[in-house]
């Protein structure tokens, strides 16, 4: 099969873990026959200062004919310490979403044995979780509009908006997820307060119908922040809006005890995202220190849903759990011993899969 995937690498530790996630996609294409070809492309702080546009338009046209997009980070101090920057690196990610159409970020969370004593909560309820956070991505309260302050500036206001077309297409995005699972579907709202809550509800219930092999259950979002601490082994599939998502899937995030080992994917209506859920951590840029393994996690996740190719993503999968068995790993997870170098676990991971 030909893959075309366009490569953004961007800005601090982002091009270190892309290379370690080409080292692993290519070794996937060659044991599983298939035929990648690569277009890489400016976004971030690079892409200012190599053209003065965060997501340049050749950089779009790049994403718009390719299958898949692999991503690194974006983010610079040079930006982050400057807030009165005109242009700045996070437009690059929030112009690419708004263009490719993401309606839908999706993060698997999955603990690993070798993992669970990173974890702040307690072994016994981590071990085994395994579920799937889907969170709406363009519209709600970081879109909806008016927003702003009155003219004394005593005053502000944000709006939230969703309209069903938007609730309907990321409830059935979720329950395809649930029916490929253990078929159980979350979905998280505030209904008993929030009108926009009340028509997730109301769909998702219309919804419900069509998909009689999913259990749903309806949750406040104040529930699913405390259950998701409590029992997280209790979920399979949760959806919700894009701020409850926001916070939830952080939330979600600490649970596998490590920032650098979680993949996302973000799933719309022209070419899918896959990237590390972590930033451009530019204390480490350049250093060969940075984890990998977000970078290599969603290196799988687009192979299954962007390429359809399961096995291949359970080969990745199969190999990471390898490198962190044999203690292969980089320094923010490895126990007292020796810290690898993000090119030596990239490296390993090639090994595993190329045996
Ligand atoms: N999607 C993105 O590209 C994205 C997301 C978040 C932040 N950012 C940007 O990244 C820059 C840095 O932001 P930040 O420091 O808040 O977040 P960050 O995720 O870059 O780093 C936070 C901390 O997490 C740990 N960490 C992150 N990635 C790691 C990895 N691969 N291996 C090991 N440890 C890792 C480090 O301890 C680091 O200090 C900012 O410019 C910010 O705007 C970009």
């Amino acid at each position: 099969m030909k893959l075309n995937i366009a490569l953004l690498p961007g800005d601090g530790i982002g091009p270190e873990i892309i290379e370690q996630g080409l080292k692993v996609i290519k070794a996937v294409c060659s044991a599983f026959g298939h035929e990648p070809d690569f277009k890489e492309a400016l976004v971030g702080a690079a892409a200012i200062d190599a053209v003065g546009d965060p997501y340049p338009e050749a950089t779009h046209r790049i994403c718009m004919e390719s299958d898949a997009v692999f991503f690194g980070a974006i983010g610079h101090p040079k930006y982050d310490n400057d807030p009165s920057a005109k242009v700045r690196p996070e437009q690059g990610l929030l112009s690419m979403r708004n263009k490719l159409g993401l309606f839908a970020n999706i993060r698997p969370v999955t603990t690993f044995p070798s993992l669970i004593h990173k974890s702040p909560l307690r072994s016994d309820l981590v071990d085994g979780a395994d579920f799937i956070c889907i969170r709406e991505l363009t519209g709600g309260m970081y879109f909806g509009r008016p927003q702003g302050r009155s003219e004394d500036g005593n005053t502000a206001y944000d709006t939230c908006v969703y309209t069903r077309e938007e609730i309907e297409r990321i409830i059935r995005l979720a329950y395809g997820y649930a029916q490929k699972r253990r078929r159980k579907l979350t979905v998280v709202d505030k209904a008993n307060v929030l009108a926009t809550s009340r028509l997730w509800r109301q769909v998702a219930q219309e919804i419900e119908k069509e998909y009689p092999d999913v259990e749903t259950e309806y949750m406040f979002v104040d529930n699913a922040a405390m259950r998701l601490i409590q029992w997280p082994k209790s979920f399979d599939v949760m959806v919700t809006e894009n701020m409850f998502g926001d916070i939830l899937t952080d939330e979600a995030s600490v649970i596998t005890g490590s920032l650098g080992m979680l993949p996302s994917a973000s799933i719309g209506v022209h070419t899918s995202v896959f990237e590390p859920i972590h930033g451009s951590y530019p204390q480490a840029a350049g250093k060969n220190i940075a984890n990998p393994l977000a970078t290599i996690l969603s290196a799988a996740l687009m192979f299954e849903y962007a390429f359809n190719l399961p096995e291949e993503g359970k080969a990745i999968r199969r190999a990471v759990v390898a490198s962190m068995e044999a203690g292969v790993v980089t320094e923010d997870i490895a126990m007292e011993g020796k810290a690898y170098t993000t090119s030596g676990v990239g490296d390993f991971i090639r090994s595993v899969i190329c045996s």
